[in-house]
């Protein structure tokens, strides 16, 4: 029997791991940067964290969540998204008596059984941020202005932060009558997911993807325009902050999110790719001032958001941008009979301790299968080191991509490779 991976899964290895290795050290220098501390939770949790926590009427929790029991018959779930379980951490562990506001970030695997599709997987992985303790725009400005500048690391071009607010719990309230009111009279041609959404959430039919539901709904009313005073100068002030930081936007209304708990501010970085196509969001995020208090904590003010990792890496593949030292020089160490041999060992492990990234060879190889191997390695700089090399003290240094060869002492590989 040939065992394969599950569909929608990846494994991680060679060139790729080390990608992903450069990504997570970006993620975690700018983290530091910012002052967020990692935060570390269970791969599961109970299922009912995620029907409070992201929502009864999410697509996620309906339809897209691992659902697994144990012998005692107790409902867990493979976390779907980061949020539910920081949540549930920062209470269960009093987080919130410390110092506020308090800023976590965390980079998991999370599992959603969707369709598979170019930067869509089973199990993908996130990097995320939540900030608990501010009701204040200048929070969601500050929490924004991290991906913005988190992306700018990366080099990524053609990102763009779409915007909008979905209002406070008065407002939307007000605002679920006006759209249920929108929508009554087109409830029949709406599909069966939308008409129980119209009853639960009536919010979530903005965000359903069936072309005659999304034909329907394109003049519905907008949160935006039915903020109330204190939501409306929320949002212009996070726009005001956003302005005076050089942080460019773009007001749509559509952006209503796929979780439940948003309140007020929501947001999206969108990339134009061909590769990615309609999965082009590499990031989401919001505002969710009830979340903490429907899990049973305090009243606490929270903005996060979270990116697909596969969707980076997949993107700056796209746009050519390598990582530092992706494509580190190797030097190849070539050696012929025992004298030299051993002295290819002595002077790798001298350049490897200096930090230069050398190979010999383990396999007692002929000098005609080093060169190939060197070559398969992509090995930048050659020298092959015999009794002649080692009694004269003189060595040829190969440049691969020069096509070229320079004389040297055999004590001065490293400075001229440094050259
Ligand atoms: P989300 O929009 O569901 O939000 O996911 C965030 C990001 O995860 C997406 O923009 C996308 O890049 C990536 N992603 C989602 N599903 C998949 C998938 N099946 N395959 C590959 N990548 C995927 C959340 O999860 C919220 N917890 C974000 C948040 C944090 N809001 C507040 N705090």
């Amino acid at each position: 029997m040939k065992f394969q991976r599950p569909k929608g899964t990846n494994d991680i290895f060679g060139k790729e791991v080390y990608r992903w290795q450069k990504l997570e050290s970006i993620i975690r220098q700018a983290c530091n940067d910012f002052g967020i501390e990692e935060i570390r939770t269970p791969v599961f949790e109970y299922a009912s964290l995620f029907q409070r926590g992201v929502g009864e009427t999410s697509d996620i929790v309906q339809k897209e969540m691992f659902c697994f029991k144990d012998r005692g018959e107790r409902h867990y779930a493979l976390k779907p998204e980061g949020t539910a379980g920081t949540a549930r951490a920062y209470l269960e562990n009093a987080i919130y008596a410390d110092v506020q506001p308090k800023k976590l970030y965390y980079i998991i695997p999370a599992f959603r059984d969707e369709r598979n599709q170019a930067g869509r997987f089973k199990q993908f992985h996130q990097f995320g941020v939540e900030v608990f303790g501010s009701y204040d725009s200048a929070l969601d400005a500050e929490v924004i202005s991290f991906v913005y500048e988190f992306l700018k690391r990366l080099n990524i071009k053609n990102v763009v932060l779409k915007l909008n607010s979905l209002g406070g719990n008065e407002c939307r309230k007000k605002y679920n009558e006006t759209l249920k009111s929108f929508i009554e009279n087109k409830l029949d041609s709406l599909c069966s997911d939308c008409k129980a959404r119209y009853e639960k959430n009536p919010l979530r039919v903005l965000d359903c993807k069936n072309p005659t539901c999304k034909e329907n709904l394109k003049d519905a009313p907008k949160t935006i325009d039915n903020l109330d005073e204190e939501c409306k100068n929320h949002f212009d002030s996070l726009k005001k902050y956003l302005d005076i930081m050089e942080i460019p936007y773009e007001i749509d209304s559509k952006i209503v999110r796929g979780l439940d708990y948003y309140t007020k501010t929501v947001f999206e970085f969108v990339c134009k790719s061909d590769k990615l196509g309609s999965q082009s969001t590499i990031c989401g995020g919001g505002r969710y001032d009830n979340l903490i208090k429907e899990c049973g904590g305090p009243n606490t003010g929270a903005v996060g958001f979270a990116i697909g990792m596969e969707r980076i890496l997949m993107l700056m593949e796209e746009q050519g941008i390598l990582f530092e030292d992706e494509n580190r020089p190797i030097i190849y160490i070539g050696s012929m009979g025992d004298k030299g041999f051993i002295k290819a060992q002595k002077i790798g492990y001298d350049l490897r301790k200096k930090g230069i990234y050398a190979e010999y060879d383990v396999v007692r190889r002929s000098v005609k299968s080093q060169l190939k191997y060197a070559d398969k390695i992509n090995a930048k700089y050659v020298v092959i080191i015999g009794d002649n090399e080692i009694d004269t003290g003189k060595i040829n240094l190969k440049i691969m991509d020069e096509s070229s060869q320079i004389e040297i002492n055999i004590n001065d590989i490293e400075k001229e490779i440094l050259k």
